[in-house]
């Protein structure tokens, strides 16, 4: 009897190898001990198998309990073994965190924004300041036909204010009915068009790019753009012509612009007006930027001459109009300064980056 396993021993042994086995694991720091560990205590010839051996030699009876016992303390070591695998698993993921740490604190690099052309900037300013005065904004081609860019506007060919717009003829021998091409000279053909295809009452503004045969200097360029202006109507007259531009003038100059009318020529009005708005550097008091004057010229403008409307269809007796005529980049240089219309086009960002 003296060497007979007893239940007794076996659960003390039972116990004592799980405390062993519970202890291993919390060192095992790597999958590979792991898997040593499982060998050696779960494994099919591990020691807790081996110990469960023994309760063969037990009575029948304690069999059962202390079976029951063993793969309890079996359960209770596979669960630890999740456990640590998920620790360990967790440790690494901690790891991989810290060697992949990503500084997101620092300042990234900046992105160079870019922004509309000082040109655009201006143009979008002057359309929006007619557009609150009810004028839509129409386009036409830059390509024109002679008839829309001089004869329908009362110059006829061989007439000596063509001199006035000496452009660039796209070719010189297309007859067809309207005489030959050319790059328009100015945004007032948009006019004729307009005219043409809509019934008075018509108030709009044409925007474009316009071209002349020019040498260039500080306020010259051969391309350039212009805001044309037209408003046709019963009984529009004078009046209107000076309230809308003065309207205009200080919305986009100040307030406390004063604005001049002299007489001018331009075919296509009569009367015909200069438009000069009193020097916003120096009040009207005399500075190089108004050499002196007082009075910076900014447009052309006019009623519509009675030859137009009836060209386009409209009848002179019964409807009358305004029009007017501005360069873009001059009302630019006279709002920011800029002495020489040459800086808009040479492509020089330090000059562009002003207009931000
Ligand atoms: N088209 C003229 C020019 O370019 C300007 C203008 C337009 C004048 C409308 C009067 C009326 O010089």
């Amino acid at each position: 009897m003296a060497d007979e396993t007893t239940a007794a021993d076996i659960v003390a042994q039972l116990e004592a190898l799980e405390r062993e086995a519970q202890a291993q694991l919390a060192v095992c720091a790597a999958e590979a001990d792991l898997s040593d560990w499982r060998t050696t205590f779960l494994g099919r010839s591990g020691k807790v198998t081996q110990l469960l051996r023994g309760l063969g030699g037990l009575p029948k009876e304690e069999r059962p309990r202390v079976g029951q016992l063993a793969n309890t303390v079996k359960g209770r070591l596979a669960g630890a073994l999740e456990a640590q695998q998920a620790l360990l698993k967790r440790g690494q993921h901690a790891d991989t965190l810290k060697s992949e740490a990503l500084d997101v604190t620092l300042p990234g690099d900046p992105v160079r924004l870019g922004q509309l052309h000082p040109t655009t900037q201006v143009l979008n300013a002057i359309l929006g300041v007619f557009e609150r005065m009810g004028f839509q904004v129409v386009e036409g081609p830059e390509v024109e036909w002679d008839h829309y860019n001089f004869a329908m506007l009362n110059i006829p060919s061989d007439h000596p204010a063509r001199d006035m717009w000496d452009t660039f003829y796209v070719d010189a021998d297309a007859t067809k009915n309207f005489g030959s091409m050319l790059l328009r000279t100015h945004t007032s053909p948009v006019q004729i068009r307009v005219m043409e295809n809509t019934p008075p009452p018509v108030r709009i503004v044409a925007p474009g790019r316009v071209y002349r045969n020019e040498a260039t200097d500080a306020s010259h360029e051969a391309i350039f753009y212009q805001v044309e202006g037209l408003a046709v109507d019963e009984r529009t007259n004078m009046g209107d012509l000076k309230g809308v531009l003065t309207a205009f003038a200080r919305d986009l100059f100040g307030v406390n612009t004063r604005v001049r009318f002299n007489c001018s020529y331009f075919p296509f009005v009569e009367p015909g007006a200069e438009v000069s708005i009193s020097c916003h550097v120096c009040g009207g008091n005399g500075c190089r930027v108004c050499k002196q004057t007082g009075w910076l010229e900014i447009l052309g403008c006019g009623m519509v001459h009675p030859n137009v409307l009836e060209a386009v269809n409209y009848d002179p007796a019964r409807y009358s109009g305004f029009a007017f005529g501005m360069g873009v980049e001059r009302i630019a240089m006279l709002k920011y300064g800029i002495d020489d219309i040459r800086y808009f086009y040479n492509n020089d960002i330090r000059f562009l980056q002003q207009f931000r």
